[in-house]
């Protein structure tokens, strides 16, 4: 179960002058929405947000980045993809804030149906990635993990907790009561797991290609979208899981009977 003090948030990181925040459970989550995670990097003052979030859920997501850092301050916001669990609150973001969007450049054309004005703060990320500077000084990678499940599909690594946004991989999708902030026995979560991933997740060569990246990154954390954060062996206890998956087309006639 989720805490209920931690509608607030949580550090999972932190060392000296830079943060990595879990934004909290949403108290009012309504039913047959998919649960989702946001999260907050902070280095020297100046925010990076990864996956704010769609419209729905604006308000509260506003209310609890304001408990670490001036909206102000935030000077980057990364979606790991282009789906609307991700991206919808988009207008909402650039309106209150001065930051610039990072998405993979496949979706540039795509997001002003969520109702862009102001083409020029959307940068596009590059097919193998990008770094981005925090603040200037701390590096933020964004690693591919194209069909993953989305064709333009990034990670994000933060190099200074060593903590991966892995987006929607290794998503759970966790019944009413049965939520948990960390997995940290994989056995016990994969229940939760495996349906998704099967269904979403493109195939198991897309897979490979992604943790073959992420393998030598030694992630300490791996915090997804939906559901948990992975820590201690419950993250190599995915990575290995999800390295042996049939998933997507691999299975694709099972999915047509
Ligand atoms: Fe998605
Ligand atoms: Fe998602």
């Amino acid at each position: 179960m989720i805490a209920a003090e931690d509608i607030n948030g949580k550090i999972l990181f932190q060392d000296g002058d830079h943060q990595f925040i879990w934004l909290g459970a949403d108290p009012e989550a309504v039913s047959g929405v998919v649960q989702t995670n946001q999260y907050l990097i902070i280095e020297k003052g100046r925010g990076m947000l990864l996956d704010p979030g769609g419209v729905h859920l604006f308000a509260r997501v506003v209310a609890v980045v304001s408990r670490y850092i001036s909206l102000d301050k935030i000077e980057a916001i990364f979606f790991s993809h282009q789906d609307p669990d991700v991206s919808s609150g988009i207008a909402l973001w650039l309106g209150v804030t001065s930051a610039k969007i990072y998405v993979s450049s496949l979706w540039l054309r795509f997001l002003p149906h969520f109702g862009i004005v102001d083409q020029s703060r959307v940068i596009g990320i590059e097919e193998h990635g990008n770094t981005y500077k925090l603040a200037g000084s701390s590096t933020i990678q964004f690693i591919p993990a194209h069909f993953l499940h989305s064709t333009g599909n990034y990670s994000a690594f933060d190099e200074k907790s060593r903590i991966l946004f892995s987006g929607d991989v290794g998503a759970a999708v966790f019944p009413p009561g049965k939520e948990q902030l960390f997995i940290e026995d994989f056995d016990q979560a994969l229940p939760y797991v495996e349906p998704f991933h099967k269904r979403y997740m493109a195939s198991n060569r897309a897979a490979l290609q992604w943790i073959k990246r992420v393998r030598p990154l030694n992630p300490i954390m791996l915090a997804a979208q939906h559901g948990g954060v992975y820590k201690g062996k419950g993250v190599t206890e995915f990575l290995d899981w999800f390295e042996r998956l049939s998933c997507g087309i691999d299975i694709i006639e099972t999915i047509y009977k």
